[in-house]
């Protein structure tokens, strides 16, 4: 198997139960998902939290983020620094529900689609890797990573 095929199954076996609607199409312009999947607002520290756990979002295993205090930081996806500064909060929402909207055959795992899904166990088919809520706390969290710091 490969070593993306081996994550994949890892992020997928790790995922908890969670209850997730399907994203519905009218809520896609472009390529973002305009409206926030909760009427939460995202925490940017759980967001981070997220981010960094190798039990949950498992972004780090791919992603970088300079300044994140976390031991190994993955470097098969872009480098994350900056990303509020090329995405909105749609963009990247869209992005880390999906990617395959984006980009059919992508490696960036989907992590809010719960059809057609493949290699998922039988106990979580039909369930999200990570809660809307979570996609929030993290769109929240990267959107603020730009030059300037604030979250103008
Ligand atoms: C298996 C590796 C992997 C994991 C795990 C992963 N990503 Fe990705 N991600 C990628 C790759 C690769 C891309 C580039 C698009 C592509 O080719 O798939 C990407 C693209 C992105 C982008 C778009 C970046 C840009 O500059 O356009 C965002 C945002 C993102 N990922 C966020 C996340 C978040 C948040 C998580 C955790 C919830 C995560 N990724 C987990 C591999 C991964």
């Amino acid at each position: 198997m490969s070593r993306v095929g081996i994550l994949a199954v890892l992020i997928i076996s790790a995922c908890g139960a969670q209850e997730a609607p399907l994203i519905r199409a009218n809520t896609i312009l472009g390529d973002a998902i305009t409206q926030p999947l909760t009427e939460t607002a995202g925490d940017t520290i759980r967001g981070e939290q997220l981010f960094v756990s190798r039990n949950e979002g498992h972004c780090i295993l791919c992603h970088q983020v300079d300044g994140l205090d976390a031991e190994f930081q993955g470097d098969v996806g872009p480098d994350l620094t900056l990303v509020g500064d090329r995405l909105s909060a749609g963009q990247l929402r869209l992005r880390i529900a999906d990617y395959q909207l984006v980009q059919p055959g992508a490696l960036m795992p989907s992590y809010y689609r719960i059809h057609d899904l493949h290699q998922v166990g039988e106990a979580y088919s039909g369930e999200s890797v990570l809660s809307a809520q979570q996609v929030e706390d993290i769109v929240a969290y990267l959107v603020e990573r730009r030059a300037s710091g604030d979250d103008a």
